[in-house]
């Protein structure tokens, strides 16, 4: 893997607000002396929230990881398995652990990398009580077919939306799907507020489930009417989220351009290739992911960005490959094992500067050149190019 600390490019960096409207906000949260407990901000995330989510009533929750535990016990799901990608975030995961549920590796489609829903159907026993899905570097789920599944066998559909803010699923954002959808607003996202999340339900009773859980499990009089936890956002980063909400557009759209002047860049090399788009998707780019043919490409093109100071990520590392999944694997995940030894996801943020993004493209095309002659880009070179 790159390493991480020497590098002068990183592989994210967040899009924040001017600092003056921030100073402004919080000037006033001192003002007023409520730092937490859905007080003025959280709500005004919220209610932004639902116009951005295409969804009446998002919830703050203080992150992604909080958030999905507490949607699946929201749930109430009755003890069994669900099917889920192994190809994920830990938190996808471990929120059904944390809730008791046995976790069933399902492999992901070798063209989206989102979880493959044949081989979903494949997997329902009378055992299953859910499918986990996940929008893959912001690339919706296959939404449609989930949800048919989910509907014919009776079974609970969360989607783990991390990074799911920006994409859009046949016209609509993100937040109106599956029984329960949760959004993360972490530092390497497009809208951040330092940490936190959002998540939405179908059903009215699960979300007022919800609102209960994630302040302990009660709601004023210390009575805990479930078992919850601190999920609460405060009032600090519900105010930067907020504010960074405004920039959400501008940041999508300049990400699918870079994404645009990479694949340009790139256009010649046959053995890199591109997560795919399917029709009716619009993908967030939260990540960019190249693919390479062989093993040992990814890795002469990670060597070379290291040497150059520029930051990727071998990402996701996959669940059934954890320590603490060992026990769950049960069937071969070919796609997922494929992608594990050939994706690297590459820098992507708001102000990589197009000539910065040029040059991380050439030491890319340099290191699929074959022999080790090739002209070795410095850190000198690409510290100049950012300037
Ligand atoms: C797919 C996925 N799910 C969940 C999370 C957890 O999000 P958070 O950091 O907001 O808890 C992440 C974090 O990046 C993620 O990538």
């Amino acid at each position: 893997m790159a390493a991480d600390t020497n590098a002068s490019i990183p592989i994210t960096r967040p899009h924040l607000p001017p600092v003056e409207r921030f100073t402004e906000v919080v000037a006033e949260i001192f003002q007023s002396r409520m730092l937490s407990n859905f007080a003025k901000y959280s709500r005004l995330l919220e209610e932004r929230a639902a116009t951005i989510l295409d969804h009446p009533s998002p919830y703050s929750v203080s992150s992604c990881d909080i958030g999905l535990t507490l949607a699946w016990q929201a749930l109430e799901c009755p003890p069994g398995e669900v099917i889920v990608p192994s190809f994920t975030f830990c938190s996808t995961v471990n929120a059904l652990r944390w809730n008791g549920l046995v976790p069933v590796f399902a492999d992901v489609d070798p063209k989206t990398y989102c979880i493959d829903p044949e081989h979903v159907r494949r997997l329902i026993s009378p055992r299953t009580v859910g499918i986990a899905a996940v929008h893959v570097f912001g690339l919706p789920a296959p939404i449609g077919a989930l949800e048919t599944l989910a509907h014919e066998h009776g079974l609970r559909l969360v989607l783990d939306a991390a990074h799911g803010l920006g994409g859009r699923y046949q016209g609509k954002a993100l937040g109106g799907f599956g029984d329960a959808s949760v959004f993360s607003l972490s530092g390497t996202k497009l809208v951040t507020g330092g940490e936190g999340g959002l998540a939405t339900f179908r059903d009215p009773a699960d979300a007022e489930r919800f609102t209960f859980l994630r302040v302990y499990g009660f709601k004023g009089d210390y009575n805990c009417r479930h078992i919850g936890l601190n999920g609460k956002l405060s009032e600090l980063n519900a105010a930067l989220a907020w504010l960074s909400l405004d920039l959400l557009e501008t940041a999508l759209e300049r990400r699918h351009a870079q994404v645009e002047r990479y694949r340009r860049a790139l256009a010649e090399c046959p053995d890199i290739s591109w997560q795919a788009i399917p029709a009716g998707c619009v993908h967030g780019f939260k990540d960019l992911a190249l693919r390479f043919r062989k093993p040992d490409q990814r890795l002469a093109a990670e060597t070379e960005l290291a040497a150059a100071g520029i930051m990727t990520k071998r990402y996701f590392f996959p669940a059934h490959h954890m320590e603490a999944y060992k026990p769950f694997v049960r069937g071969r995940l070919p796609v997922t094992d494929e992608l594990r030894e050939r994706l690297l996801c590459i820098p992507l943020y708001h102000d990589l500067a197009d000539e910065t993004l040029d040059t991380i493209a050439s030491v890319i095309r340099q290191s699929l050149t074959a022999g080790r002659d090739t002209v070795r880009f410095t850190r000198t070179s690409v510290d100049h190019a950012a300037a």
